[in-house]
């Protein structure tokens, strides 16, 4: 199982890093517009930070400027992968761009059809949305088990799915449950899933009772 790291912040990116639990980073226009930096110079310095993917999401509308627009975003890393919302110009692009080696990733997918039809396209990799179906009283995880059901079902189909909007720590290992290949996890999450209470009050115990042992001596 791959954690990419769902943020735009060098610091906490450089965080997880340390960890050893970045496989990949994910942004989004939203998650780039919270930092100060311009978003060139951020993506470059996340690059060389981070060996693996790096997601950077185009923000051209039309089949035209979503192609004008990825061939600048790949210059910026040796890993781009060029984020683009489902619909039928960001389709388009997809194949386009998968046709020429560059490597996609579907974004904003909120129902087995747009996934299906992602793979169509040759989508790298495809962000279904847990946590916004969730906001809407729609089951996040049902989506999820539904497309790698579909996915398994065709050999041709090559697209991983990238779990995104990922709001807890269950989440995380639902997906995991599920066989889930990556899931994108914001920071704040990742240091959800270190802790547990009885963790902690063990380590206290144990340094107590070492402190103890050194006293005898
Ligand atoms: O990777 C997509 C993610 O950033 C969206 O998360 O929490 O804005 O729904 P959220």
């Amino acid at each position: 199982m791959k954690i990419f790291i769902d943020t735009a912040n060098l610091k906490e990116i450089k965080k997880a890093k340390a960890l050893g639990l970045v496989d990949g980073v994910t942004t989004n226009p939203t998650l780039l517009a919270r930092e100060e930096e311009d978003p060139e110079t951020l993506i470059r310095k996340i690059s060389s930070e981070v060996k693996g993917p790096i997601n950077v999401e185009v923000t051209g509308i039309t089949y035209e400027e979503i192609l004008k627009e990825a061939k600048i975003l790949t210059t910026w890393g040796e890993e781009i992968v060029i984020k683009i919302p489902v619909n039928e110009e960001g389709l388009r692009a997809v194949k386009t761009l998968s046709q020429e080696g560059i490597k996609t990733n579907v974004t904003l997918i909120f129902s087995p059809s747009q996934a299906i039809l992602a793979a169509k396209a040759g989508a790298t990799y495809i962000c279904p949305f847990l946590g916004r179906l969730d906001d809407i009283s729609f089951n996040g995880l049902e989506l999820i088990r539904q497309i790698r059901e579909i996915y398994q079902n065709y050999n041709e189909f090559q697209t991983k799915i990238i779990v995104a909007s990922v709001r807890h720590p269950l989440h995380v290992i639902e997906a995991a449950k599920m066989g889930a290949e990556i899931v994108t996890v914001p920071p704040a999450i990742l240091e959800q899933m270190v802790k547990h209470p009885l963790t902690d009050r063990g380590i206290s115990q144990f340094l107590e009772d070492a402190r103890k042992i050194r006293e005898k001596r």
